[in-house]
């Protein structure tokens, strides 16, 4: 029994593969969770509540107010109560919803209100999966801590082939389970992140940075969350930072700013990932005045930045882990391997740049893990969420 006293809040959209969701309810049930049934009105036309109810043995929800009393479903007391939310199957319709706030039904008002980790199955035609708008809802709702089962390529309910049909409900099962078994994996942990560029100002309006979006900090902040460890998350300026109740943020703007940050915590790191894309030259002298557009050219004399992750390895306790990661263009695994030892690390994480592939700012990669024992194995290529879980996987094996 995996689930034992676990409370489920299952989600059921309208989508074709809603059937599922009744084996889904029994494999939950028979690993002995509690499940709580919220349905979409649409989600009645593939699936009927009574089957549903007598799987779950529980009333299933769909309606804002029970119509013969008047009382009304509390959506606040559900959210209380579980343990974990799941969408599944999660239409594009209730993604974008979600993306966006809109509480017009019961499965959404609950959504917005529940204080538990939520996590969803999407099951879509190919098209709609793939499409901008749906990737972009699905991006923004990972950002925010929101965990997603990843659908596969198979056959669609629109006899077209692709990615979009619902993980099958044993995959899903095994997903909830791993979840909960993971949830205290750094309980107790203290975990210091770098994350995002460094912007290194040569007057008041203009610096040297570069393109890192911060995603692969972000995402791995949100597991390393997730996962029960304190974070304190040291980052540069990004568009979307991680949002999780033990996750602090520190927000800087220079290399000089991360350095000072890191110092004063990284005697209580227990682990440090050193994922920040610091900027390597500053300007020599820094000018109060906006630089005047001139005829002739100008010479900017630079600086190396500090050396976050080499100037705290000098001082790294035994029982402290540290990971970094390397951005190489030619004579990779040398150069990774090198960096491995210079900066005193225990890990470190190779992304190539290819012609077909630049990381920076990209969605997915891949990664090479190469640790001070000369052990290497290969992350293969997917989402910068889903790296994240196999990351602290990896960070995992080296603490215990
Ligand atoms: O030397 P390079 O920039 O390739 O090293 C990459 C690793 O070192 C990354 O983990 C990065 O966050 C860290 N780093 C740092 N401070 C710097 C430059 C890199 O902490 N100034």
């Amino acid at each position: 029994m995996n689930l034992k006293n676990k409370h489920i809040i299952l989600g059921i959209t309208g989508s074709i593969a809603a059937y599922k969701a009744a084996y889904l309810t029994r494999l939950f049930i028979k690993e002995g969770a509690e499940v709580k049934i919220i349905v979409t009105p649409f989600a009645k036309e593939f699936i009927t509540p009574v089957t549903l109810a007598t799987l779950s043995k529980n009333t299933v929800l769909c309606d804002f107010f029970y119509h013969d009393d008047g009382a009304w479903n509390s959506h606040i007391e559900l959210g209380i109560w579980a343990d974990l939310m799941l969408i599944a199957p999660a239409t594009a319709n209730t993604i974008a919803k979600m993306a966006h706030g809109i509480a017009d039904n019961l499965l959404l008002t609950t959504y917005l209100s529940v204080r538990c980790p939520v996590m969803v199955a999407p099951a879509m035609d190919t098209d709609m999966y793939m499409h901008v708008a749906t990737q972009q809802n699905i991006q923004t709702l990972s950002q925010r801590g929101v965990m997603f089962i990843e659908p596969p390529t198979g056959e669609l309910a629109s006899g077209l082939t692709g990615k979009g049909r619902m993980e099958e409900p044993e995959n899903i099962l095994q997903h909830v389970i791993n979840f909960f078994q993971k949830s205290q994996d750094f309980s107790g942990k203290k975990v210091l992140i770098t994350a995002g560029p460094t912007c290194e100002y040569l007057d008041p309006v203009r610096f040297i940075s570069n393109s890192s979006s911060g995603k692969m900090g972000t995402a791995i902040a949100q597991e390393m969350a997730r996962r029960g460890a304190d974070v304190i998350f040291v980052c540069g300026p990004i568009a979307n930072y991680p949002t999780h109740p033990n996750i602090t943020i520190e927000k800087i703007i220079s290399a000089d700013e991360m350095l000072e940050s890191c110092k004063t915590h990284i005697d209580d790191a227990d682990i440090a990932i050193f994922s920040a894309a610091v900027a390597d030259y500053k300007p020599k002298d820094k000018t109060s005045h906006k630089i005047k557009k001139q005829q002739q050219s100008i010479i900017l004399e630079l600086e190396p930045t500090p050396d976050i992750a080499e100037t705290l390895g000098k001082y790294k306790k035994n029982n402290q882990l540290f990971i970094g990661f390397a951005l190489e263009t030619e004579n990779e695994e040398n150069s990774a391997k090198e960096k491995l030892h210079r900066k005193n690390l225990d890990i470190i994480l190779l992304n190539t740049i290819t012609p077909q592939h630049n990381p920076i700012a990209n969605t997915h990669n891949s990664f090479t893990v190469f640790d001070k024992h000369n052990n290497i194995h290969h992350l293969s290529f997917k989402s910068k969420e889903q790296l994240a879980i196999e990351i602290a996987d990896v960070i995992k094996k080296y603490i215990s």
